[in-house]
């Protein structure tokens, strides 16, 4: 029998309660789930790859049929390279979905054996996204339940307030 296997992608700067719940959901559909970070260096990111890495393993701990990984270049030719029949994509609101689309039609354009498969994100996340958190997060906002914990802590460390001893 032959494995179902997606390759989630995106820049997980950082990872929030709302991918967790599509890799979640994804995982009743495949059998195997690559979270695909992709090492931009063009996109000026909070946390390196590295810590993006590290906080997607601590968030996603005990939960079988995943890997975390990382790639550049094209999202399809990584696809191929991984052996994946599928991208997963989720889908938050209607502002999602004219870039969504633009991009499923591109890489169906470079790659028309990979499927591009949506999941609609779960109604407690449509207004999430890195950025608003990390901009909630450095202002002392409570974002406690949007993050995982691990996400949450590392966001206060980079935040913390440098002691002044003067
Ligand atoms: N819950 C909460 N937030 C979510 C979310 C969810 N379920 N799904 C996406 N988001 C947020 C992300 O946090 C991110 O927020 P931010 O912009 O504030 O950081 C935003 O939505 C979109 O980010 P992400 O899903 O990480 O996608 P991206 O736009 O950064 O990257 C890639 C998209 C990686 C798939 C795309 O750039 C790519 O494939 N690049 C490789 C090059 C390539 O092949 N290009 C040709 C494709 S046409």
């Amino acid at each position: 029998m032959s494995v179902k296997l997606a390759i989630y992608p995106g820049s997980f700067d950082p990872v929030t309660n709302g991918h967790i719940d599509i890799i979640v959901r994804g995982l009743k559909i495949f059998d195997r789930i690559i979270v695909g970070i992709l090492n931009n260096p063009g996109k000026d990111p909070l946390f390196s790859v590295d810590e993006r890495k590290a906080m997607l393993q601590a968030s996603l701990k005990g939960i079988t049929g995943i890997e975390i990984d990382t790639f550049d270049g094209l999202l399809v030719d990584y696809a191929l390279h991984r052996g994946a029949q599928a991208i997963l994509r989720g889908m938050r609101a209607v502002s999602d979905f004219e870039y969504e689309f633009q991009m499923a039609l591109m890489n169906r354009r470079l790659n028309r054996e990979i499927q591009t498969v949506f999941l609609m994100t779960g109604l407690r996340w449509i207004f999430t996204s890195s950025s608003i958190i990390k901009e909630a997060a450095q202002f002392g906002g409570n974002i406690t339940g949007m993050v995982p914990k691990v996400v949450n802590q590392q966001l206060r460390n980079k935040f913390a307030p440098v002691s002044n001893s003067h």
